[in-house]
């Protein structure tokens, strides 16, 4: 063999060697696109699937809730809050007693509101109605009471905790 024909075989292995180099990185970069675009297409159907037990595992995360400057709220009034995700309730009632409660009806889960004239919680749903003081389900279709939260007063808010 010349030695030119060595240099063009040498050549050529090296032009090889660089094509199989090529291919492969392409190769990888193409798995590694494929896989962060799966990823993206899954995350969101991952998401939506998953929320309730999120919503749940969030929510039962939560323990206390401080509602800073809530001592100042007037006997007779409601002060809506979120306890984690959800929507929840403190009542000062005209005698001086403070009650929280959740705000989600047990019935179907729409928000229910405090109604001082009628002295009831009341969901405008299906028309549940509540104790403002138990929680306790009255009437309607409600199947449970609304969960009661331990309330403390002091002077720079009101605390409120799972009971
Ligand atoms: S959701 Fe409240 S009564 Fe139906």
């Amino acid at each position: 063999m010349s030695h030119s024909a060595i240099s063009e075989n040498i050549v050529e292995e090296h032009a090889e060697n660089g094509d199989v180099k090529a291919r492969r990185a392409f190769l990888a970069a193409a798995g590694a696109a494929g896989v962060c675009y799966a990823a993206a297409l899954a995350y969101p159907v991952y998401r939506y699937l998953a929320s309730p037990s999120e919503m749940a595992l969030s929510a039962s995360a939560v323990t206390e809730v401080t509602l800073k400057d809530a001592q100042k709220l007037p006997t007779g009034s409601v002060l809506m809050f979120k306890f984690g995700p959800s929507p929840a309730m403190l009542i000062h009632h005209e005698n001086g007693q403070w009650v929280a409660l959740t705000a989600v009806c047990t019935h179907l889960g729409c928000t229910v509101q405090y109604e001082p004239q009628m002295d009831r919680i009341h969901c405008a749903c299906h028309g549940g109605v509540y104790n403002p003081y138990t929680g306790a389900n009255v009437s309607g279709p409600p199947p449970k009471p609304l969960k009661l939260f331990k309330v403390a007063v002091n002077d720079a808010g009101v605390e409120v905790s799972r009971a």
